[in-house]
């Protein structure tokens, strides 16, 4: 939530700052703003609000504002608003009084009250409604009362700052230095081979640059200046020297790029054939039916743990959430365990272990960014109850998530994901998912490679058997226009299929906007069914499976009170293709696997709602791709 980038070298700065935001900009869209260090003791700032998440007007605004090439320190930001709304004033970076200290800033002051009284009563003129310009203020007090001493005033401000943050900060009295710190949000830094640096809130920024790059961890700060670099941690007020391993970064410039595809979501969804194999590579031994999985073996101990837990959690947010749900199902039929999938955001609200035994009792968490608060939350507190084992299946290497695990997990492994929308995220994190199932059945001793030879091959196959989905797109445009006559719709599923009508419903509001009601598919006559009028579209995820019997006595119901249905069914169903009033096919697969496919197809019907609804599909609104706020 909110990207945050700067540059410090010997190139003009400006240009590479405004090519990093809009690398950034799924991560918040509401503004935009620059400040670059034009001489010594100056800065220029251009801040604008984005309408629509459109970038190009605040892009050509700066270019106006002719920043020189000798410019060579900038920082940059995009904003997904917290404190204060959508209005230029509020927009990053924000400044001390003086308009020498420049900040940038992802995340929540959460003490933001007392220290705004505290710095108005130390005689500071606060402009904007953010908690981010108490930070600039902040800082400038204590280099007053450090007469000048950076490193001492920067431990001062961090230890001052309670929440989670990740910022960075210029002093126009120094024209080469960069201030980064990591308390709470992420923050990576790369040196480049010219030897300047880039800094940002994702390493995404520096694949045109570098291949090479550093995570933060909790707590490090970095001072770039005069082409070195210093890492320390503080702790107590003091300052700990450190050295921040360095990493290769994942993916490529490509991943990144649209590669002519209009919109990242659809890139996202069409590319999925070519992205899913790199998520089961080197897992599957498809002829022995063996699992491998590197990140669950390594540790013995989390190993012996996951053989003798007896409670499962999965938890997640959002799409993350349904995944977890398929996933827990999963180990409920194939492992035969309790295993349950919560809402990281409800986590904290509820005794889940209750009645567990928190020591036999292992979480894994989902997600595609590693940074949603509330499963940061969620895992810590599960952490201080006792809890066994906590396990990651999370797509950003290097990201927070990562970090608060028991070195166990696995990586989805499907490349950057920039819409908002989660699409390839969502397939591989069940592909992920189905693998742990089998994997830890071997494990246990409740399947034999050789057993589980059938769905080791099915889960192979997914890739593949998407194309026939993708194949569809058209016809699944020619749905969505016949949904337009409506102003909602309805999307049933049972069994599995209820979590694939979760994610369904989740991305036709995400990116359409347009109302859609959700239910298992049993549960639409005990209310939901009053919605139906004549020609009422109603999306059925109808693939063979246990519940096939059950769907088509729903559908009977609801056509016979008029209803319009699409039917996802799965190719060859002839009698099902016959009685639905539409049919999206998928290939035959088992029913926890079927969801990837179903997801897919409405992953497009989404798609196309956006665009009929004139929607920014790739920037939702009011939306941001990680939520690294609570
Ligand atoms: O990065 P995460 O997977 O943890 O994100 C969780 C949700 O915020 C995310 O899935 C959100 O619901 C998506 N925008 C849905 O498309």
């Amino acid at each position: 939530m909110c990207g945050i980038i700067g540059y410090v070298g010997q190139q003009p700065a400006v240009p590479i700052v405004l090519e990093g935001l809009s690398q950034l900009l799924y991560r918040g869209y509401d503004s935009a703003g620059v400040s670059g260090l034009i001489s010594p003791g100056v800065l220029r700032i251009v801040k604008q609000v984005l309408p629509d998440g459109q970038f190009d007007d605040f892009k050509a605004k700066v270019e106006d504002s002719r920043f020189p090439e000798s410019c060579t320190n900038a920082i940059g930001h995009t904003r997904w608003a917290t404190h204060g709304g959508r209005t230029v004033l509020n927009a990053h970076p924000h400044c001390d009084g003086s308009g020498q200290i420049a900040v940038v800033h992802n995340g929540m002051l959460e003490n933001w009250r007392e220290l705004k009284a505290e710095l108005i009563g130390l005689g500071c003129r606060i402009v904007s409604e953010t908690d981010t310009e108490l930070i600039a203020h902040l800082f400038a007090l204590k280099l007053q009362e450090t007469k000048g001493d950076i490193r001492q005033a920067i431990l001062s401000t961090v230890s001052s700052l309670q929440g989670a943050n990740g910022i960075l900060l210029q002093y126009a009295r120094y024209p080469d230095l960069l201030i980064g710190i990591r308390k709470g949000s992420p923050l990576s830094y790369a040196k480049l081979d010219d030897g300047a640096f880039m800094v940002a809130s994702t390493g995404d920024p520096f694949l045109p640059y570098t291949r090479r790059c550093k995570h933060l961890r909790d707590g490090d700060i970095i001072i770039i200046q005069g082409g070195k670099v210093e890492e320390f941690s503080f702790h107590n007020g003091r300052r700990i020297p450190v050295s921040i391993p360095s990493v290769e970064l994942e993916g490529s410039a490509e991943d990144v790029a649209l590669e002519g595809y209009p919109h990242f979501m659809l890139k996202e969804i069409m590319t999925q054939p070519e992205r899913l194999p790199d998520v089961l590579g080197g897992r599957l031994r498809l002829e022995t039916g063996l699992v491998k999985l590197g990140g669950l073996e390594a540790s013995s101990l989390a190993l012996k743990k996951l053989k003798r837990a007896k409670h499962f959690w999965f938890i997640g947010c959002g799409t993350s959430y349904h995944a977890a749900q398929i996933v827990a199902r999963m180990f409920r039929q194939h492992l035969h365990v309790h295993a349950e999938a919560k809402q990281a955001s409800e986590v904290t609200l509820d005794d889940i272990l209750s009645g567990c035994s928190p020591g036999r009792s292992v979480v894994f968490a989902l997600s595609q960014s590693g940074e949603t608060k509330d499963l940061l939350d969620a895992i810590e507190y599960l952490r201080a109850r006792g809890v066994g084992l906590v396990a990651g299946i999370v797509n950003v290497v290097g990201s927070s998530l990562v970090t608060l695990t028991d070195g166990a997990g696995v990586y989805l492994r499907v490349g950057p994901e920039i819409g908002v929308a989660s699409t390839k995220a969502f397939s591989s994190q069940v592909l992920v998912g189905a693998m742990i199932t089998v994997w830890l059945a071997q494990q246990r001793g409740q399947l034999s490679p050789d057993q589980s030879i059938p769905f080791v091959r099915a889960i192979a196959e997914i890739p593949e058997q998407l194309r026939v989905v993708l194949a569809q797109s058209e016809a699944i445009r020619k749905l969505a226009e016949y949904i337009m006559k409506f102003t909602s719709l309805m999307m049933l599923g049972r069994g599995y299929h209820y979590a694939t009508a979760l994610e369904g419903h989740l991305k036709v509001v995400e990116v359409s906007n347009m109302a859609c009601e959700v239910q298992p598919a049993g549960e639409m006559k005990h209310g939901p069914l009053a919605l139906v009028t004549d020609g009422y579209p109603v999306v059925m995820v109808a693939t063979r499976d246990s519940s096939r019997t059950a769907i088509l006595h729903n559908i009977s119901e609801l056509q016979a009170r008029g209803a319009f249905v699409i039917g996802i069914t799965t190719d060859g169903d002839t009698e099902m293709a016959k009685i639905v009033n539409q049919a999206i096919y998928i290939p035959d697969t088992p029913p926890e696997l079927a969801t990837i496919l179903a997801a897919t197809s409405l992953q497009l019907l989404a798609y196309h709602l956006g665009l009929l609804n004139e929607r920014n599909v790739d920037k939702p609104r009011n939306l941001a791709k990680a939520v690294t706020v609570k």
